[in-house]
Formats: C-alpha cells, structure tokens, sequence
C-alpha cells in the first residue's frame, strides 16, 4: 500500500476513533441533563397538582378531579394524567391516556410503597415516556397515587442529532487532514525526495549537476549532508579518473591524491606512517550547546590534510580544542574527516603551563621570530626551554606508544615546536625512518647563534634521518649553523650533516596546495560574484584586492595597508573604486605582540577608511575572524589582485591557493620577495614590502594590466602549481626518506647512514 494511502487510513481511524469517543460522552451527559430536567419537572408539576387534588379527593369530587386533569393535561410534552387509589383502580385519567397504559405502573405501588415521588423512563409502546408517581393523602394517610407520563422522545431526538454531527464532523475533519496530509506529503516530502533522485540520477548519468536546491529545516538535513558528500566524493573520485585517464593518455607524471595513495602504499607496505604537529586539522569546540568542528587557520594544515586522507595514517597533535576531550576514545583518539573518516587523529593533552611556555612561550615568542627576520625580537626563558623540553618528551611517549607493535615505521615531524622530537623518538626506535619538515624559515648562522639553546636544538633536529625545508637557501643557512655550532662533517655535495656515525641528509621540498581543476568552468558572467561579493560587505566598488592572513607580525599586513593608502594618494582616480578586503584570521593572541597588532591593524584601516571613505565605498574592510577555505574561496575568485606581502615567510599557502582558485586565468599575485614561494612564481608581481612606493605601484600596475598578460602570467603560475603540487612535495619527501639507507648498529638494530 502507497505511503500517502496508509498514513491517510491511520489518520481516519485515529480521527474517527477520537470523534466517536467524545460523541459517545457527549451523548450520554446531554441525555443524563434532559433526563434531570424532566424528573424535576414532572416533580415540580406533580407538587402543584397534589395541592388542588387532595382536598378534591376528601370531598369524594371525581368530576371536578377530571376537570382539573384535563386541564393541566394540556401542558408542553405532558402527555396525561391519572390518579389511583390504594387498590390501584383508576379515579380519574386524562382522555389521551385511556388506552395507553396497560394496568397501572409499577412506580404507582413504589411511590405508594416508599410514602415519596418515584419516578422511570419507560416504552410505552413507540413512545419513550417518563412515567412519575406521587403518593395522595387524605387526612395524614395515603389515599392513592397521582401518575404524570411525559413524552420523553425529544431525549432521543437530540441524542440522535449529536451522533449524526458527530459523524458529519468526522467525515470533514478527515476529508480535510487527509488533503492537508497529502499536500504536506507531496510539498515536503515527496517533491525533495524526486528532486534529490532526480538531482542524483543526473549526477551519475551525466556527471553534472546543480546545486541541489532542498528546503531548509531539521528533516532534510541529514539528507542534504550525506548528499553532498556523496557528490563531493563522487565528482572527486570521477575527476581524479579523468585526471588520470588525461594523463596516462598524455603520457604526463602529474601527481594525484591517487597516485600518492598508490605510491604510498607501494612505498611503506605494511610499515605505519605517522606525522606529527601541534596544530591537529581539526579541533572540536563548544558553540552554544553544540560541539562544532573547525579546521585551523594554518599553512601546514592546509597541506598535509590530503596527504593523511591518501596514506590512512596517524596525525598525532595537541588536542586544543575546549571541546576535544569529549569526542575522543579512551586512547585518545578519533577518525577524521568528520564527514568521511579517512585517518586518525591522535591527540596530546597539555597542561596550561606546558602550553604557556612550550608553544607560546619558547615556539612562539622564541623561535618564531629567531627564524623570521621580521624585526621582532625573539625572548627566550628558561622555564619556556624547560615546558619545550618537556612537551617534546610527552609527544615523543605518544609517538612511541603509536610505533608499539610496528616494524619500520615512517615518521613524519612538522615544523619548529618539534626541534627535539627526532632525537628522542630514533633514541628508542632506531628503526624508524624520521623526516622532519621545517615549514618556517631556517636564518643566516649569525641570526640563529643568539639562542641561548642552539646547540640543544641542532643536537635535537640531527636526530632525523632527513630534514626538509621549502627552499635550498633555508638548507644552505641549516648546515652553515651545524658547521659553525657543532662537531660534525658536512657533506656539500649530497647535502648532509654525519654526526656521531648518523647521517641526516638536508634536502629542499617546497610545499604546495592540493590543486584540483574544477568539474565544471566558471561561469562567463564572473564579475558579478565580486560585485555580490562587495555588496553584501555593504559597499560598491569596481576593483577588489585581497589578503588572506593570520594576523601575524612576519605577514606584513601593516606594510600592506599603507601601500593601499600610498596608492589612493597617488592614484585619486580610484577612490571610490578600489576596496581592499583584509581576511585576517586572529593568532596566538595570547602573546602580547600579535594581541597588540590585531589592535594596530584595526586602527590602520580605521585610520585610511576615515581618510577616505565616502558613504558606499571604504578604501579597506579589515575581517577579522576565522574563515573557512570556502568562505575564503570567493575571494580569491572575485579578487583583481592578491596580496602576500611577508616581511619573511617559509613559503606562504595562500599565494599558491590563489592561483590555484583561478581557473578563470584572472587575477594578479602580488608577491614579496621574501616568501619562499617567490622562487616559484615568478610570474607575480614581485616586491619588497618594506618598500610602500614600490607596492603602490605594483597595486596600480596589477589593476591596469592588459587582460591577455593576466592570462599569461596566471597560466604560467597555474601550471607550476599543478605540476609541483602538494602531492609531489608528499611523494618527494616520502621517496627520499624510504630510500636513505638505515645501518645496522651495534645492538643489531638500524641507524640512518646515508642515501641508497
Ligand atoms: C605556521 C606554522 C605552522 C602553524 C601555523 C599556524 O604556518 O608553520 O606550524 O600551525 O603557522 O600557527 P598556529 O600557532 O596557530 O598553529
């Protein structure tokens, strides 16, 4: 039976059932009240009459007795009257009754009997009559009964016509919610389910589809969720076929998340790969009376998530999230992506002092600015070296907990929170093959040598077997710092460092984004996104520049804004034109220095908006908060011009994410020299930061260029950005750490000698 037919006959029956009930108590109060009335007025008639009767009964007066009857005989619904002795013959009677009753009734004896009123509802042949009996008394004794009978059938009239409405509002009421139902059924569900098939079958006929279009609401949540990670999957998996399919045809070596996945697995076999950072891809934090998940504002998030999805590994990270304990095992663990699990995540408690002093003390306020050339001093306290020490012992215990029961495992270390990491976990489990990635850079000898713990540190980081960074001059400062720090060979033509019999090769492995070509082109009319894109920041303008950013002193954004004031003073003609829209995720703003420079950076667009600003269009709009990749991705999109301006910077995602967002061959990427990726995109705009005319200029430079040179500057960019994409920087570092050669030691266990 179809769904709507049986959700229609429940709903009758229930109705139905419903009705009949309060019918049926309806019925029986309205018969019990009619039935009172009538008791009380065959009682209240009977007393008047008993009055005017007595006294006629003593003077043996039946004539006049028959007089009187006659005449309250006439009364509304009375039906007769008649009056009886104590041997129950009749003494008088009304005509209407002469026939009707046979003999005298019972309640003539009861009422006798009782001395009072007795009263009953009869038959009397069609009739539903109410039968009353008052006793008669002639001088203090009973001399008779006085009998009223009431035509009781309008009782029953009514009862009847409550019952015949009762029916004709069932009939109603379930004509009508049966409509209701089925328009409901066929509004709400019905029509979405189609639509979804619909949605669904052109999907896979085709490969095509349109956004689906369902209504908002609890029902179709769940729904529109695993649909659209099963089209996300779907188009995924169906693009990197094609990708291939392209490939293999043009016989070209592009790397894939496939083709990592399959490189991966031929690489490490049955061996266990486990990466290790601080900031974990996913925290889980309470919004309201929610869990929410978001992924971090960071760099190396953004690209070794797709390298975990392809290797199914473990990503062991500092569980930050206010809400992470509640979502973990009692291993403290959880398989991520939330909407599809592909790996886990691992993740490591700190207590606030450790946190305090490992990663906002000695990483951050150390460190961080010891690596960046950006001007800011770098601190340094013992009690911040001593929580460092100890966080890098307590993440060393997990990693060593996740190699338990593993042969040969593959473990990858990011990034400068992590400098002691490769010693402590090769002291224990030589066989494993460690690679540590330094995603920031790596300073001249002279610059690093201030660190009190240098030694400490270089001893730490050449307990790998590889250390990566992202460009050859970060590798050219490592090995002149261990040079000048430490006893040990340097091997300038394989790039290594030999130290106490192991060798840690030191290689360039410029890092990148996942680079995927969209199912579908862009459509023709694009400039519209980006004038929706300014009006719902509630402005107009003709040209959009962008930034994307966490607010952080090495990123230059200060420099950046003075050169979009520099550029309006110089350019008047694009006032009112030009707005530059700053996404600024806030960081580490428990440090002083990135506290006070969210507040400096407020204050600079302030200050410009003020200078400029007309009541439709501001010269900035500074965004500051979080912003998901698709929240960010229209920007990129819509933008004229990016603006990656690092004072000093590793290599900088977001220049490469810009490029790869335009396959509209759109867009110029202004970039600073001194960000790594500028070795790479040399079709940006290259400047110095430092320098606000320079920037100015290339501002203008970028909103004038002939469209045709965009193009084929961005193709240029593009195609380095394909071919060298996050994939390849994960297959590279892979390949180069499988294949150095691990001796065996003494003990007959392996230490890392060098490469194959
Ligand atoms: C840089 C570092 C990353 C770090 C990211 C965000 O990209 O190289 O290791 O995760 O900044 O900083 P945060 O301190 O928030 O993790």
């Amino acid at each position: 039976m179809r769904i709507s037919l049986r959700l229609i006959l429940l709903l009758f029956i229930g109705v139905t059932l419903v009705s009949l009930f309060f019918a049926r108590s309806q019925v029986k109060a309205q018969k019990r009240g009619l039935r009172a009335d009538l008791e009380r007025r065959a009682d209240v008639l009977a007393d008047s009459l008993q009055e005017t009767i007595e006294p006629m009964m003593q003077n043996d007066a039946s004539k006049d007795l028959q007089r009187v009857l006659e005449r309250f005989g006439n009364r509304e619904r009375l039906s007769g009257v008649a009056i009886y002795d104590l041997q129950g013959k009749s003494i008088a009677m009304t005509l209407g009754l002469t026939g009707k009753l046979n003999g005298v009734p019972n309640t003539v004896a009861l009422a006798i009997s009782k001395n009072e009123g007795c009263g009953e509802f009869v038959n009397l042949g069609s009739t539903y009559t109410h039968i009353f009996a008052l006793p008669l008394h002639q001088k203090g004794t009973i001399a008779g009964a006085m009998v009223l009978l009431h035509n009781a059938d309008y009782i029953l009239a009514q009862s009847d016509a409550i019952w015949r409405d009762a029916f004709i509002r069932v009939l109603v009421q379930t004509l009508l919610i049966s409509l209701i139902t089925l328009l409901i059924v066929r509004w709400s569900v019905v029509n979405p389910i189609s639509k979804t098939a619909q949605w669904m079958r052109e999907l896979r006929t085709r490969g095509s589809h349109s956004p689906l279009d369902l209504p908002e609401g609890e029902l179709f949540k769940p729904l529109m969720r695993e649909a659209t990670h099963l089209v996300q999957s779907l188009s995924a998996a169906r693009a990197t076929a094609q990708e291939e399919a392209r490939l293999r045809e043009a016989s070209e070596s592009l790397w894939t998340s496939e083709r990592l996945r399959v490189h991966v697995r031929n690489t490490l076999q049955t061996r266990p790969m486990i990466v290790v950072s601080n900031r974990e891809p996913y925290m889980h934090v309470h919004r309201g009376n929610s869990i929410e998940v978001i992924v971090p504002a960071s760099g190396l998030v953004t690209a070794l998530e797709p390298i975990l999805r392809a290797c199914e590994g473990t990503w062991i990270a500092h569980g930050s999230g206010d809400a992470d304990r509640e979502v973990v095992d009692s291993r403290d663990r959880l398989r991520v992506p939330p909407e599809e699990p592909q790996y886990a995540l691992r993740r490591v408690w700190l207590t606030r002092e450790e946190e305090e002093g490992y990663y906002y003390g000695f990483a951050n306020e150390g460190l961080w600015p010891l690596c960046h050339i950006a001007h800011t001093r770098p601190t340094f306290r013992s009690s911040d070296w001593e929580d460092y020490q100890a966080a890098n012992q307590k993440f060393a215990r997990a990693v060593l907990e996740e190699m338990k029961d593993t042969h040969d495992p593959f473990l990858l270390i990011q990034d400068y929170h992590f400098a002691l990491l490769p010693r402590l976990v090769k002291k224990e489990r030589p066989d494993a093959r460690v690679a540590i990635f330094w995603h920031i850079p790596w300073p001249n000898p002279q610059a690093f040598s201030i660190c009190p713990w240098q030694r400490e540190l270089l001893d730490g980081l050449l307990g790998a077997d590889l250390i990566g960074f992202h460009i050859q001059s970060h590798c050219n400062y490592f090995l002149e710092t261990v040079d000048q720090t430490m006893e040990s060979r340097i091997d300038w033509e394989h790039f290594g460092v030999s130290r106490l019999g192991h060798m840690t090769l030191v290689k360039p492995f410029p890092i990148s984004v996942a680079y995927s070509e969209p199912a579908t082109p862009l459509p023709d009319a694009f400039s519209g996104d980006r004038f929706a894109l300014i009006k719902e920041l509630g402005l107009e303008a003709t040209y959009l520049g962008v930034g994307v950013d966490r607010v952080d002193y090495t990123k230059g954004i200060l420099e950046r804004l003075r050169a979009v004031e520099r550029f309006l003073d110089k350019y008047p003609a694009y006032r009112g034109k030009f707005t530059f829209v700053q996404i600024g995720a806030p960081s580490r703003t428990h440090i002083k220095r990135y506290h006070d420079l969210q507040a400096e950076v407020e204050a600079e667009a302030e200050r410009i908006n003020w200078r400029f600003e007309t009541s439709r269009w501001k010269p900035v709009v500074f965004l500051n908060k979080h912003h998901s990749h698709e929240e960010i991705e229209p920007y990129y999109r819509a933008a004229d011009v990016c603006l990656v301006t690092s004072l000093h910077d590793g290599m900088n995602l977001v220049a490469k994410e810009f490029v790869a967002a335009r396959n509209d061959e759109q867009g110029v990427l202004i970039l600073s020299q001194f960000a790594g990726a500028s070795r790479e995109l040399q079709d940006a705009l290259a400047i110095n930061p430092y320098d606000t005319e320079q920037l100015a200029e290339a501002i203008r430079f970028s909103l004038e260029m002939d469209s045709v040179e965009k193009t084929e500057r961005m193709r240029r960019m593009r195609r380095i950005v394909k071919e060298h994409n996050v994939y390849r920087w994960a297959a590279n570092l892979i390949t180069a750490l499988s294949e150095i050669r691990l001796e065996p030691t003494a003990t007959g266990t392996v230490a890392g000698a060098g490469r194959t």
